[in-house]
């Protein structure tokens, strides 16, 4: 459990003095925590509350209430199936079961090795690439049984690392132009 680093409380200081109003800046400073650890720790949504001047529970109920944002720890890869009536009808059901077996987990679980988390997913909006599959809502598809396996293997072996980075990273890039730090008193500089 950890709170948010010395650098990430400087950098989530400054996304919130892009907000006229401090809570607005709460969503951008999940993700922010979740990119330190791969899911929003107790620690971390305390010094949430504090930047956005609300309460620990209203940022729980928030991060709560997202799908991408996850209070619990999960694998450095998740892989969310989707299941909705496109990847269904090209056998996601098949391809979810087969996840499980191979894993050897159950959907919402973890592999003991901290690896991988198995999820069932809404429509990802990858219905052209049916069935599709998020690794840390990077797109794969179509997916069977056998590009499952291949997934899985690329993974582990690191194969995959430049196009899927450890659960939490939304982007290796991140803004820097009009963020600056605000200066002591509340003053942008
Ligand atoms: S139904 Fe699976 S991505 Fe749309």
């Amino acid at each position: 459990m950890a709170h948010l680093s010395a650098d990430n409380q400087q950098r989530a200081e400054a996304i919130v003095a892009l907000y006229p109003e401090r809570r607005s800046a709460l969503v951008p400073l999940c993700h922010l925590a979740q990119a330190e650890e791969g899911h929003l720790t107790e620690e971390a949504m305390e010094d949430i509350a504090t930047l956005c001047g609300i309460s620990p529970a209203e940022v729980r109920g928030t991060a709560s209430f997202y799908d991408m944002l996850h209070l619990e720890p999960v694998g450095k890869y998740v892989l969310a199936v989707c299941t909705n009536i496109a990847c269904m009808l090209q056998g996601a059901y098949e391809v979810l079961e087969h996840a499980e077996a191979t894993l050897g987990i159950r959907t919402g679980q973890t592999t003991p090795d901290g690896m991988f988390t198995i999820e069932e997913a809404e429509c990802l909006a990858g219905c052209d690439q049916a069935v599709c599959v998020q690794v840390n809502h990077r797109f794969f598809g179509p997916v069977d049984e056998e590009g499952f396996d291949r997934l899985v293997d690329d993974l582990a072996a690191g194969r995959l690392e430049e196009t899927v980075p450890p659960h939490g990273v939304l982007s290796r890039v991140s803004r820097e132009v009009d963020l600056e730090a605000p200066a002591v008193g509340g003053e942008q500089v």
